[in-house]
């Protein structure tokens, strides 16, 4: 069981010590360094249903995607993030591939700021659509995805992608490809509510 109450010095939770994140807290969002490695792992792994991935990959994630990656951090430490790419043979879509929210900081909206913070980056704002995978049964992820849609005024569609059997060998639900656009060459609107 995590520990949601010690105190921790130096600005990053130790293993398995999560502080609570007050709302109205100053959030800081930045893109990542190798350095954060570590903590966007122990992140991860407490959100399931997130696979957990190596800590090189996530090392990967904070070098040559740093560009496409963003993370969410406030006194305590790194409590969101979202890793992703320019998929290179459609390199007008930004592929969100995880979104982590630690519980500590849920129900804020953060999901959907990151979202909205990650469309700001320089490598990220003339994307044309947000492609991502979801599964039917992630109602809070949908929901977000939802939410990031609406705010840009585009139309969120969804069809199958990945299928249990044929591509998870039964191990893994099936998941569906999301597909938020128009977003526009210019990145998001200035009106977008944050
Ligand atoms: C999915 C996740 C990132 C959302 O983070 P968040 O900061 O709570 O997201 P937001 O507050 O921006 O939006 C979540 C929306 O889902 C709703 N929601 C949250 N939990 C829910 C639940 N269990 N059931 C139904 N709706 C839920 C919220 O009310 C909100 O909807 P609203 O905008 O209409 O109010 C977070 O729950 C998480 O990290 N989950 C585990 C990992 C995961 O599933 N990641 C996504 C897959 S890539």
């Amino acid at each position: 069981m995590p520990d949601k109450t010690s105190a921790h010095a130096g600005g990053i939770a130790a293993p398995g010590i999560w502080l609570p994140c007050p709302k109205g807290e100053n959030m800081v969002f930045r893109t990542p360094k190798a350095e954060d490695g570590p903590t966007i792992a122990r992140l991860i792994a407490s959100c399931p249903p997130l696979d957990c991935n190596s800590i090189y990959c996530n090392l990967l994630q904070c070098t040559h995607f740093a560009g496409t990656c963003i993370l969410a951090e406030h006194t305590n430490g790194i409590v969101g993030w979202i890793s992703g790419y320019r998929p290179p043979q459609e390199p007008d879509s930004m592929f969100v591939w995880q979104v982590a929210v630690h519980e500590s900081a849920r129900g804020q909206s953060l999901g959907q700021r990151l979202l909205n913070e990650l469309f700001q980056l320089p490598g990220v704002r003339d994307a044309q659509r947000l492609i991502t995978t979801v599964t039917p049964s992630n109602i809070a992820s949908r929901k977000m995805f939802e939410g990031f849609a609406n705010d840009h005024g585009a139309t969120l569609q969804a069809r199958p992608h990945f299928n249990s059997d044929v591509h998870f060998g039964g191990a893994h639900e099936s998941e569906e490809l999301i597909s938020i656009e128009p977003l526009g060459a210019s990145g998001m609107p200035l009106d977008v509510k944050k």
